[in-house]
């Protein structure tokens, strides 16, 4: 299948690894010129110089930090005319509800939300003035059912998903598409290190609790970055003109509900 990606910019938030990584990756091998934003630049450098040289040649790595509004505005500066945009930013720190308070909440939305929503908002007006552009969220498996221990990530999700739903109603009728993507437990930095912190927790190990992650899962282990991403990079794709609006779990099966 043609994802008619050739002749597509793409703007990859918190691409130094992870799920960011993996669909700036799958973009510039699918042909398409890929800025890939985050803090740690020399990460970034560090995946695309393993590419073949035709795709590394696509990538162009920006420095940016979504918490700091300057960076922000630094790198819509720097980046230009985008065609697609990928949200993503680090997930917050684990806790209950009752841990955070007004400084923490603010951070976490600042961080995940705020400066999504203004990127968005800056690269919307040229999305419609050339009829085309895909907005494209990692969201969570925590939208549709709420994580235990992870009240940050989870009172804000909801937030990004309500954004999202009102854009894909603004953008749509320009064709532009505005959709989330929910991972359930891809294997990432993020995931090791919730299984860590869990463990701690619960006084086990992190093998134990990734085997009782595992276990809730009906494909029987994690997802693999590069299956995530392939979904990714579909729903920005050419192809998927007439999916908006949407969350699309990429989750083996473990969110419960229909
Ligand atoms: N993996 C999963 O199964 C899963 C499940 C549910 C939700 N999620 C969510 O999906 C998102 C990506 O997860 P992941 O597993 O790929 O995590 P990850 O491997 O930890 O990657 C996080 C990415 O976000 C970037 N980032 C963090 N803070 C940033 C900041 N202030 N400014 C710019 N970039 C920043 C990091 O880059 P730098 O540190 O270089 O800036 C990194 O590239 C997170 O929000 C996570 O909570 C993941």
């Amino acid at each position: 299948m043609d994802l008619q990606l050739t002749d597509k910019r793409a703007l990859v938030l918190g691409a130094s690894s992870g799920l960011g990584a993996a669909i700036a990756e799958g973009l510039a091998r699918e042909g398409a010129s890929v800025v890939a934003a985050a803090r740690r630049v020399e990460r970034i450098e560090a995946w695309r110089d393993a590419l073949p040289a035709d795709a590394a040649a696509r990538v162009t790595p920006l420095r940016c930090d979504l918490g700091d509004p300057a960076s922000v505005d630094g790198m819509l500066a720097e980046v230009g005319a985008v065609d697609i945009l990928v949200g993503n930013a680090g997930g917050p720190p684990p806790g209950p509800a009752t841990a955070f308070g007004r400084e923490d909440w603010a951070k976490a939305f600042n961080g995940m939300a705020a400066s999504l929503f203004h990127i968005a908002s800056a690269l919307a007006p040229g999305m419609i003035a050339r009829g085309w552009g895909r907005i494209l969220t990692i969201g969570s498996s925590a939208i549709e059912q709420p994580v235990p221990n992870l009240a940050l990530s989870n009172g804000v999700r909801g937030a990004i998903a309500g954004w999202s739903k009102t854009l894909a109603g603004e953008l749509t009728p320009h064709g532009v598409t505005v959709n989330i993507i929910l991972p359930g437990r891809i294997h990432t930095d993020r995931v090791d290190a919730l299984d860590a912190a869990n463990a701690e927790r619960q006084g086990k190990s992190p093998a134990e609790v990734a085997a009782a992650s595992v276990a809730s899962i009906p494909a029987g282990r994690y997802g693999a970055p590069k299956e995530f991403a392939d979904v990714a990079v579909f729903l920005v794709s050419g192809r998927a003109s007439y999916i908006t609006g949407s969350m699309v779990r990429v989750d083996g099966g473990m969110i419960r509900s229909i």
